[in-house]
């Protein structure tokens, strides 16, 4: 048996498409969020002097609320604290490495959630475990734990009603007791509606762990299916990416992906269920990109021809010959998303029967009256019988894109 979902978790799927923002003080560095540890003297005497020109001037809350909602995400993961140990919001007195006590003297946090109410986006925030400023992480890990547990505590009540928290860092210490129901519980208390997830990190993707979890993380790797039968809980699923090879901004980093691959990324985490967080790093005193703002905003603009098939579909058991094709299941519909189309001329996708070119889709019952292209409507040719459904799909006109295209097939 699979078990059914609980609202959050459902609710949390149903977001399908998040933006994640990587800023703290390494952003003034412009290498990554990483800079600090990679630096062989880890001199964190030096290095928290980057609080002093820590101004956040060009944080623009608002700004960066609407490059996510114009991608068309629904939810934000912002880091409120990441490795370095340099807390986003006001700590209310826990360490006075914070923004209130930096140059930039507000909580951004704050700003960042007021942001995501006026827009109608869910803030998650993200939260490292693993932290290299507090010594006690090294010599009096209870002590840090207790110090991690009420920073949390903090964010918990202080900014309303949150959609998640988004831990990373207990890969640092494999076999340390982070109490992590201890933790989790705090969580629950204050904010029974929160999803909370963990990071297992590049090696251990999907992996469950906690029965706490509510999703496993695919970081940088597109999710596999989950086999969810016999669980006693229903988790969801949810990978991470980079624009390029940095989550904090990297300035010289040009290895950006298209947004045909992200696009496709996209698809493909929801063919399985699984929802996207796509990742920007702001510049140093928290201005979006420009590059990573068009990169997102050309997520939008496909997000605004076929976003219903990503929020409403959901996974189907149909195969394709052409494997990157797939079915998702709406209300009363079947949305089929077609990869690799040309221009001009008609191609033939036959559904779950025997065809001679590359689209061959396996196991529908449905039954279909009409499918047509979300794009422009135009409908298409179909054959639907004996379990079989065959589509003709139409190439993109002339001068339109040629990556993934989504028809929408009513059922009768
Ligand atoms: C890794 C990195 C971290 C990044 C995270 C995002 O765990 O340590 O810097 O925030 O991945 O998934």
């Amino acid at each position: 048996m699979i078990p059914t979902p609980e609202k959050r978790i459902a609710d949390f799927e149903n977001l399908g498409f998040g933006m994640f923002v990587h800023w703290g003080l390494y952003s003034q560095l412009g290498q990554g969020e990483w800079i600090f540890h990679h630096d062989p003297d880890h001199n964190m005497d030096e290095y928290k002097k980057l609080a002093e020109t820590f101004t956040a001037e060009d944080f623009d809350a608002d700004a960066l609320v609407l490059t996510a909602k114009n991608a068309g995400c629904k939810y934000i993961t912002l880091t409120t604290r990441h490795h370095e140990g340099f807390s986003l919001y006001d700590t209310k007195g826990l360490c006075d490495f914070d923004a209130p006590h930096s140059a930039a003297k507000r909580d951004l946090i704050k700003e960042f959630v007021d942001a995501c109410n006026r827009h109608g986006i869910v803030p998650f925030f993200y939260h490292t475990t693993l932290d290299w400023y507090q010594k006690d992480f090294n010599e009096d890990f209870d002590s840090y734990l207790e110090y991690l547990r009420k920073s949390v505590e903090v964010l918990c009540t202080n900014y309303g009603k949150i959609g998640g928290l988004w831990f990373d860092g207990n890969w640092s210490k494999e076999d340390a007791d982070w109490k992590e129901d201890a933790l989790y519980a705090t969580i629950r208390k204050h904010q029974p509606d929160a999803i909370i997830i963990n990071n297992t990190g590049l090696v251990q993707r999907g992996e469950i762990g906690n029965p706490e979890l509510d999703s496993v993380t695919f970081e940088q790797g597109r999710p596999t299916p989950m086999d969810r039968e016999g669980m006693s809980k229903y988790v969801a699923a949810e990978m991470c990416y980079t624009l390029n090879d940095h989550w904090g901004i990297g300035e010289n980093d040009f290895n950006y992906k298209s947004p045909c691959e992200l696009i496709e990324s996209l698809c493909a985490c929801r063919r399985v269920g699984a929802n996207l967080l796509l990742n920007i790093g702001p510049t140093a005193q928290g201005g979006v990109d420009p590059f990573q703002r068009e990169i997102m905003r050309i997520m939008g603009k496909w997000m605004g021809l076929y976003g219903e098939a990503i929020y409403k579909g959901k996974p189907h058991p149909a195969t394709c010959g052409n494997a990157k094709n797939f079915l998702l299941k709406g209300d009363g519909c079947l949305y089929v998303f077609v990869h690799d189309l040309g221009h001009g001329g008609s191609v033939h996708v036959a559904v779950n029967g025997e065809c001679e070119n590359d689209f061959v889709f396996r196991g529908v019952d449905e039954k279909i009256e009409k499918v047509y292209w979300m794009d422009n409507d135009e409908e298409l040719n179909f054959e639907n019988e004996d379990g079989n459904l065959s589509v003709y799909a139409t190439n993109f006109p002339y001068g339109k894109s040629t990556c993934v295209r989504v028809a929408k097939a009513i059922i009768k």
